[in-house]
């Protein structure tokens, strides 16, 4: 391994005595321009609703979700992601296809407020539909489920509202077979050749997204959704059969999520394909486990939030969407 001798020849000590040293060779970094900020939108006027179990965390109307934007475009991060909650869910989510959804009108109020920064939308149709499944809910040969191949047309149909409202990359979370490659044809054909795509390509069946639920009134109103989203215990085996497919249906970058309990799955996409930029999703219940520590005062949450995203970048993650994007990059100027 090392060319030196062992103690007391080499003595790892001395790489870490003098802080100007231990910064010297520091091997990764966290930077506000790698993370991306997720935001929680619905119609109304003047509301800015906390989040019960993400404290820090609002559903904002457009009019307050331009505020915001203005207010955080000189922060320097790498983008915004945004979430809908319509007015009424139907049982096809028909608010996420039209030009007047909820978040087709949050990209035009964002990217009017703030041109500069990047809007993500998030692709999926969960939050729009009544039974709160990623899809079209059919019975088929007595089997109630998300049909996978229906759901691939208005997924394409999603995206393509959502790049005409002005979304800059659209990311597909519905964990559908194929719907990277529907998502790219639906696009292309709409003349949005130039909008990459970030695809939720390792997305786990995951309890870490109970506070995300809340905040985007998304829970599934029967069942679960483990018939489409991965099995926590299956491991990076399928979990590059998914990226690959992706990579192959025209991925531009790829996720893992949740984060901090699926490192060892970052870690093999990011080996497996170190060419394709991999985001990790730092979810909603990491997030309210540290915030309901540290109101504890049980742990220091700046200390905990920069050492858990380190962890995320060490593994290869080359972005992150946290909710801590605003304060992170506020604590890192400091
Ligand atoms: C689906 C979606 C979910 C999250 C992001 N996109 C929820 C789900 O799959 O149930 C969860 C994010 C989080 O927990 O922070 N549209």
């Amino acid at each position: 391994m090392s060319d030196t001798g062992p103690f007391p020849m080499t003595r790892l000590r001395r790489l870490r005595y003098h802080p100007q040293v231990r910064a010297l060779v520091r091997e990764t970094q966290l930077d506000p321009g790698d993370l991306i900020l997720p935001l929680f939108v619905r119609s109304g006027k003047g509301i800015r609703t906390e989040i019960g179990s993400m404290p820090g965390v609002y559903q904002m109307s457009l009019d307050v979700l331009a505020e915001e934007v203005k207010s955080i475009a000189s922060l320097g991060l790498g983008g915004i992601i945004l979430f809908g909650i319509p007015e009424r869910k139907d049982h096809t989510g028909s608010d996420a296809l039209s030009d007047s959804g909820i978040v087709a009108q949050a990209l035009r109020v964002a990217k009017q407020a703030a041109p500069e920064l990047l809007a993500i939308s998030d692709v999926c149709f969960c939050e729009y539909t009544d039974h709160g499944h990623c899809g079209i809910v059919n019975d088929k040969h007595g089997r109630v489920d998300v049909d996978n191949d229906a759901t691939l047309t208005i997924l394409g149909q999603q995206a393509v509202a959502h790049a005409k409202a002005g979304a800059d990359v659209i990311a597909p979370s519905g964990m559908m077979d194929g719907m990277v490659g529907a998502i790219r044809g639906a696009l292309d054909k709409a003349g949005y050749t130039h909008v990459p795509l970030m695809s939720y390509a390792v997305k786990y069946a995951s309890a870490f997204y109970g506070p995300f639920r809340d905040a985007a009134e998304s829970a599934p109103q029967f069942g679960d959704r483990r018939t489409y989203q991965m099995d926590p215990a299956s491991g990076p085996g399928q979990a590059l059969r998914e990226a690959e497919l992706d990579v192959q249906e025209g991925a531009d970058m790829l996720m893992v999520k949740p984060a901090l309990a699926y490192l060892d799955i970052l870690r093999a996409v990011h080996e497996r394909f170190p060419g394709v930029p991999l985001a990790a999703y730092n979810v909603s219940g990491e997030y309210s486990m540290v915030k309901a520590a540290a109101a504890k005062g049980w742990i220091d949450e700046r200390a905990v939030v920069l050492e858990s995203l380190l962890a995320m970048r060490r593994a290869g993650a080359t972005m992150i969407l946290t909710y801590w994007a605003k304060q992170v990059a506020a604590w890192l100027k400091s």
